[in-house]
């Protein structure tokens, strides 16, 4: 089905890439043949970057979720699609094939139209990793609407802001949901964030913790009450290929996440392109992708990707640490996983228990590595090629973003070569150039610039909603004519890239994006902080720590209560992946004559550097350095 265009070699690599960009309209009109399509597209590909406007396969009509499960329904109905493990290692695992999801998927879409659920409406699906938050999202493509997951750490107040932007009338969420040794209650945080909201139709409940929960009568319904009712038919809603098929909020360098859209038809073929190119995948191999589906890397490589190919797709609902640091290794064993893809964080906090726990593990069936989501450290990558795919299988690092839909840069797995900490080379499709604050190219080896992709690729993001000025502010306004990352990088010789990380006012915090903005509007909410300034530093584990540095009203304030109070009210506005590590209480900040904070200074100090703070010429008062530098952590 998709072995026509898998790579196979290196030649083809670079025949396809050549290909891709040259012709992209015959490159990708090919490719697309191979899925089902209700109707065929009038053109491939419609695109100018100015407004930005991207179409591919426009005029096409299809439905994602037909693509994602119908199709190898008909070739084997008990081909297994989903596994899922449980966080409890004694409770039993479950599998569920391709008939199996679509029968789910089939009754949720039932269950959902039931309550008035319409083509293009939006649904937030807040939950615990279980195989009905993928019934529900897959549920949502077959009919039409919009869904948007929510990351289950998110706070009340964070689902609060979400569910407004994007008006959602529909929340589908859980009981509460296990993670490691916590239970967490997630209707009731639902609860406290649509308390206010009379638009919100109804909240179907799945009941997985059987803990007590409140039920709004006229609102709130069991999902179990309901399901059983349902048809285990519904027949998949045509969709325009630009339809949008989510929305997944991310953080940006202004104070407020913004809303991604993706697009029904290029999104679903760059997850099904990237997926079984990157880790060149194999029918029959079971995929285990650790991330959440509430981030962007789940929507592609846990359900998208993986299930358009017809892969086994494992998920996991727990934790690695818990119960013990073998988790991932017992799972890889017990399902018998050929390729993991996880994050660099991930690695490095099973780094610290040492060699021993996986090597209590055969880890034989795997055939392919895969890191995302942030810059991984030789260390780290060594540890992972050594003890888990004991130096005899291929790591692949693959660079991307929630705007981009699909994997952008990595090595193809067995293919191209791999390089520790190189994403080593863009796909076919991405065209991907360094650049000058001037907009002049800079391709020579070990410079460092900024990173800017200058054609559209399929999943490419289609606008931020509600808000398509916005997604040209943020995207397109930098240099004419060209995507911006947002990220730093560098090529070697060969002109394989090396990715640094963010140069904008973004963090990537264990691989989860918050913005520096979006950090100090929380802080600043404490009625005693006059004003604050937040950065990253290096850490060990999480890749980048958050340090705070903060004005308060008063001088004398106790500083561990103070430390307290706002680690406890980042915690309630965003979420606990937003704690700062650092705060320290400063009585000035390095400012310059218009006013603008020198956020290069508190880098630095947060770095833990001295002196060489470069030029301060145009501070108005280089005296609050030292003071600053007198009380750093
Ligand atoms: O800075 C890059 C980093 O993660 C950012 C995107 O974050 P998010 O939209 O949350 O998506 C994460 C999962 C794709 C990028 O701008 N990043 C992602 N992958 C890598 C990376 N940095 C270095 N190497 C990577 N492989």
């Amino acid at each position: 089905m998709f072995e026509s265009y898998q790579i196979h070699s290196r030649d083809q690599y670079e025949k396809d890439y050549k290909n891709s960009l040259e012709d992209p309209e015959k490159f990708w009109g090919n490719i697309a043949e191979h899925f089902v399509w209700q109707k065929k597209w009038d053109q491939v590909l419609d695109w100018e970057f100015k407004t930005p406007s991207v179409k591919w396969f426009d005029g096409g009509l299809l439905n994602v979720s037909e693509n994602c499960i119908d199709r190898f329904v008909k070739i084997d109905p008990s081909r297994i699609a989903l596994i899922w493990e449980a966080n409890d290692p004694s409770e039993l695992p479950r599998e569920i094939s391709y008939l199996e999801l679509q029968n789910e998927v089939c009754k949720y879409a039932n269950m959902l139209q039931s309550r008035g659920v319409k083509k293009s409406n939006r649904v937030i699906i807040y939950m615990g990793m279980v195989p009905e938050l993928v019934f529900a999202v897959l549920a949502c493509a077959r009919l039409g609407a919009i869904h948007s997951v929510i990351f289950a750490g998110f706070s009340a107040i964070s689902i609060k802001d979400r569910i407004v932007d994007c008006e959602a009338t529909h929340i589908i969420t859980c009981d509460g949901t296990f993670r490691g040794a916590k239970c967490i209650d997630l209707k009731s945080i639902i609860d406290e964030a649509i308390f206010d909201l009379s638009f919100i139709k109804n909240v179907f409940v799945l009941q997985r913790t059987r803990q007590e929960v409140k039920m709004v009568e006229g609102r709130d319904v069991w999902i179990h009450e309901l399901i059983d009712q349902q048809s285990d038919w519904f027949e998949p809603v045509a969709m325009s290929s630009e339809d949008p098929l989510f929305i997944l909020y991310t953080s940006g360098s202004t104070g407020k996440p913004k809303g991604v859209v993706h697009s029904t038809a290029g999104y679903m073929i760059w997850a099904n392109y990237t997926f079984i190119n990157v880790f060149q995948y194999k029918t029959g191999q079971i995929h285990f992708c650790t991330a959440d589906i509430g981030w962007i890397t789940g929507h592609s490589y846990i359900i998208y990707g993986p299930l358009s190919a017809g892969a086994a797709t494992l998920m996991f609902e727990g934790i690695p640490t818990w119960p013990n640091e073998e988790r991932l290794w017992q799972i890889i064993d017990k399902h018998q996983v050929n390729i993991l893809y996880t994050a660099p964080t991930a690695i490095r906090s099973l780094m610290v228990y040492g060699e021993d726990p996986p090597s209590h593990y055969s880890l034989e069936s795997l055939k392919v590595l895969g890191t995302v989501g942030e810059p991984i450290n030789e260390e780290a990558w060594h540890w992972y090629d050594q003890n888990i795919g004991k130096s005899r299988i291929p790591i692949v690092d693959t660079w991307w973003q929630t705007e981009t839909g699909g994997i952008m840069i990595s090595n193809l797995a067995g293919i191209t070569e791999s390089k520790p900490t190189y994403a080593t080379l863009p796909l076919p499709g991405v065209s991907a150039v360094l650049k000058d604050q001037e907009g002049k190219n800079v391709m020579e080896a070990h410079q460092q610039s900024a990173l800017f992709i200058n054609k559209p690729w399929p999943g490419i993001i289609r606008t931020t909603y509600q808000d398509h000025a916005r997604c040209k502010l943020n995207y397109f306004s930098q240099i004419e004519n060209m995507y911006c990352t947002g990220d730093g990088a560098f090529v070697d010789e060969e002109n394989n890239f090396r990715i640094i990380g963010r140069i904008d006012d973004v963090l990537n915090v264990s691989g989860h994006r918050l913005g520096t903005a979006e950090l100090e509007n929380a802080i600043n909410e404490h009625p005693s902080v006059i004003e604050s300034a937040v950065v990253g530093y290096p850490h060990d584990l999480k890749g980048q720590g958050i340090y705070a540095f903060i004005i308060c009203q008063d001088t004398t304030t106790d500083h561990d209560l103070m430390t307290e109070e706002i680690r406890e009210l980042v915690q309630a506005i965003i979420g606990p992946i937003a704690k700062p590590d650092k705060i320290q209480m400063v009585t000035g900040l390095p400012k310059t004559r218009s006013g603008k904070i020198m956020r290069r200074i508190l880098r630095k100090i947060a770095e833990g550097e001295k002196s060489n703070f470069g030029d301060l010429t145009s501070l108005i008062d280089a005296n609050v350095i030292d003071q600053i530098l007198a009380n750093a952590k």
